[in-house]
């Protein structure tokens, strides 16, 4: 059935999207209205139950969104902070409070709390500034640290358009099957999480038949304590382009689709910019630059759905259909978008294509660690001393991109909850033993995933932050499998009685339950779940043993 609607969904083509229209027709009021729903239907030939099913799915598309006019971040960074309340009470002197609404997140975990309003982002002491805000006096303000220790990929200062440019035409001068062998040299590997080499990908998609592929830029960053995404999109954001533009040239695909999170819309507005820049430039469109190569971009606002970061669901999302996670195979590269051969990756992978086509990927690969290739960029929320974003090569001891670059804490912390949700929970005991690189961080029983790192303080109850872990899965679950579905909802009732008193949490009933989620989820929302719980069990025992039996 889902195939058939790809299919359909295909019929309309990327321009005029059933997804986009829907979210054009929220923008005013929260919700799309009920008369337009139902001629949209019909007119993209899907059935009510599709429709309903999708706009019911999204935050900022679903009914209860309905008169929303202000959102508080409801993220990690600013939930450990404790400063969600504080917002929320300065918000409410200037709304009512039916018209607040939460987000997660931000992406301004470097300053701990934020909110959103009218389309815009806004952190640290803007909270004092509402009226002015709401008469559109005050523009939102915000500043993190960017340094690098080692090679700068992606920090490095913007060499200006002609420089990309030279670098592209560079390319265009290669055939595919060179630049896909100087990527494979590289070694380059997806930042986006599982660290799957960006090589098979393309390689597969290339050689998948069919005239019709698609790039597919994951901009979602999801994960609440990251933003490193948002830094390439608003700082770096012809990085990204060019890095789209080669995979492009070496899939054979015409079409680079940014898929962009609703709460980012100041990343929307750069990106959007810079490919109006790159058309002037004759960078985009048809035979570019005489080569026979042609690339068109689409921007894509998400609506507010974790789970769309997972590769499937966001195809499904763009779609139209209920984000809801496929079952593999077929993989993207083969069937896709509208089920054409479609490479999906993430923003920093794809951004570090320049550099690699640029300096060759034996340079790139001398950078890091065998197998952990090339820099990471890790985002440090605002209980560091000098929050914002690091670069370091492969390899680098975690403890100098807290120490030296971050500054250290501000406060004694006793955790790092490091690659967001479904990472690992690292007590601060363990970061000598870890250096930045996947293969160190699952040695050691975590993982090193989107590297964004949210403190838990030394204060702040353990057991609260397990509750909202599973409450967090339990609200993004896609509900297609039982386990996650229920299982995230059974364990944070366990939580939220056990934090009430009067109840102790059976362990071997806990045991299971993580047991099922791991071995029985369809994808990592379910089946990630349990490690940090696991490494809060294991390391933090005794302050969680009053809440077992
Ligand atoms: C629940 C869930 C959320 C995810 N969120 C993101 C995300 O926000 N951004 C992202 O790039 N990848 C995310 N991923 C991983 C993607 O499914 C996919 O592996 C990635 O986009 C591939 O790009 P890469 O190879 O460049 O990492 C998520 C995966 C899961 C299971
Ligand atoms: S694990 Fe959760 S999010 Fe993933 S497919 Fe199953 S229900 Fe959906």
């Amino acid at each position: 059935m889902s195939k058939n609607l790809s299919y359909l969904s295909g019929r309309k083509g990327l321009d005029y999207n059933l997804f986009e229209q829907l979210g054009l027709r929220a923008r005013s009021t929260g919700t799309p209205d009920a008369e337009d729903v139902e001629h949209l239907r019909k007119e993209f030939l899907v059935g009510s139950a599709n429709v309903y099913g999708s706009v019911s799915f999204y935050d900022f598309l679903r009914e209860e969104n309905k008169g929303k006019e202000v959102y508080v971040c409801n993220g990690s960074a600013c939930m450990t902070a404790g400063t969600q309340e504080e917002v929320r009470k300065h918000l409410a002197e200037e709304f009512k409070e039916e018209a607040i609404g939460e987000m997660c997140c931000l992406g301004r975990c470097h300053e701990n709390h934020a909110f959103h309003y009218q389309g815009r982002n806004y952190s640290g002491t803007d909270i004092n500034s509402l009226a002015s805000i709401r008469k559109g006096y005050k523009n939102s303000s915000e500043s993190y640290h960017v340094a690098c220790e080692g090679t700068p990929v992606l920090t490095a200062p913007y060499p200006g358009i002609e420089e990309y440019y030279r670098v592209f035409t560079k390319c265009l001068g290669h055939s595919p099957q060179e630049l896909l062998e100087e990527l494979k040299v590289s070694g380059l590997r997806g930042r986006g999480g599982a660290g799957f080499p960006m090589s098979f990908k393309l390689a597969s998609c290339r050689d998948a038949p069919g005239d019709v592929k698609f790039i597919v830029c994951n901009a979602d960053e999801g994960d609440p304590g990251a933003f490193s995404d948002r830094y390439i999109m608003e700082q770096r954001p012809h990085s990204l382009l060019m890095g789209m533009l080669i995979a492009g040239y070496i899939t054979g695909a015409s079409h680079g689709v940014l898929y962009i999170r609703a709460e980012y819309p100041e990343s929307v507005a750069v990106i959007s910019e810079a490919i109006d820049h790159l058309v002037k430039s004759g960078l985009v469109g048809k035979n570019i630059k005489g080569s026979g190569f042609d690339f068109g971009f689409k921007v894509i606002r998400a609506q507010g759905a974790y789970i769309c970061g997972e590769e499937t669901a966001l195809l499904s999302s763009i779609e139209g259909q209920r984000p809801e996670v496929r079952v593999r195979p077929p993989f993207p590269t083969q069937q896709g978008l509208f089920n054409k051969p479609t490479v999906v990756n993430n923003v920093e992978t794809l951004a570090c294509l320049p550099y690699i086509m640029k300096n060759g990927g034996a340079a790139y690969a001398a950078i890091g660690q065998q197998k952990s290739t090339g820099t990471k960029l890790l985002s440090l929320d605002g209980y560091f001393n000098r929050p914002g974003i690091y670069e370091v090569d492969m390899g680098t001891p975690l403890s100098t991109v807290l120490h030296k670059l971050g500054g250290g804490f501000r406060v004694p912390v006793k955790a790092l909850h490091i690659g967001g949700p479904l990472g690992g929970l690292v007590p601060i005991t363990m970061v000598d033993s870890l250096t930045v690189d996947f293969e160190s961080f699952a040695a050691n029983g975590f993982l090193l995933g989107h590297a964004s790192v949210v403190c838990l303080p030394e204060t702040y109850p353990l057991v609260s932050y397990l509750r909202h872990l599973f409450q967090f899965t339990a609200h993004e679950s896609c509900g297609k499998c039982f386990p996650c579905r229920l299982g995230s909802t059974r364990g944070y009732e366990m939580l939220e009685k056990a934090i009430g008193g009067g109840y102790k949490i059976d362990r071997k009933l806990m045991d299971d339950l993580l047991e099922t989620l791991e071995a029985g989820s369809l994808c990592a929302l379910g089946g990630g779940l349990p490690l940090p719980v696991k490494n809060a069990l294991k390391y933090f025992d005794k302050e969680l043993e009053q809440y077992f039996k």
